[in-house]
């Protein structure tokens, strides 16, 4: 269900997540999960539904990206978080590239988040992916970076979301009701 009222929530990328893990239940997408921090804030906010983390994990295209490597996950580091957190049963690893989009058109969410790839156009390409999917909300982290500019503007331009800044990195793309 898409709010009549959007809430004016402030907060950083995990009390965000926290904040509409609480707000709605049922199954969350994410594209971009390295060690899983973003996931199991869902996944605690949230008793019921799954979390879907799209992420290649050992790949070389984030390293470039940042040009460190420890800032990419690994399969075997996440597995063992989740399982240690005792999550193993609702977050579901899909290890590899947002695009093409791995899971079939007709899987539906109830929220999402985009934190994969931050060079342009690939967050506008997970936006035009993910809104096609998702119910209710998206959260964007890193939106202060030149590569998000597509996206946002994609986003602004799309008549069916409503785009709310959390905080200077941080926005919550909510579906507006029909
Ligand atoms: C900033 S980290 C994600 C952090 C995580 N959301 C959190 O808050 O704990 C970005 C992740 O995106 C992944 N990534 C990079 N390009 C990607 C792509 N095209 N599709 C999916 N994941 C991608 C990287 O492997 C990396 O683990």
């Amino acid at each position: 269900m898409s709010p009549r009222y959007i809430p004016n929530f402030q907060g950083n990328l995990y009390a965000t997540l926290d904040f509409i893990g609480r707000l709605y239940t049922g199954d969350h997408i994410e594209v971009g999960t390295r060690h899983g921090a973003s996931a199991l804030k869902v996944a605690v906010a949230r008793p019921l539904g799954n979390i879907y983390c799209i992420d290649p994990l050992e790949n070389q295209m984030f390293n470039q990206e940042y040009g460190n490597a420890s800032e990419t996950g690994h399969s075997a580091t996440l597995t063992a978080i989740i399982e240690r957190e005792g999550f193993a049963d609702r977050i579901r690893l899909i290890q590899t590239y947002s695009q093409p989009w791995p899971l079939p058109p007709e899987q539906r969410f109830v929220t999402g988040l985009i934190d994969g790839c931050h060079i342009h156009p690939v967050p506008m390409w997970d936006w035009d992916a993910m809104c096609k999917v998702v119910d209710n909300a998206i959260v964007l982290d890193n939106v202060d970076l030149p590569g998000l500019i597509g996206c946002l503007t994609r986003i602004r331009m799309n008549p069916e979301w409503l785009l709310k800044s959390t905080s200077k990195r941080t926005a919550i793309a909510w579906k507006l009701p029909l």
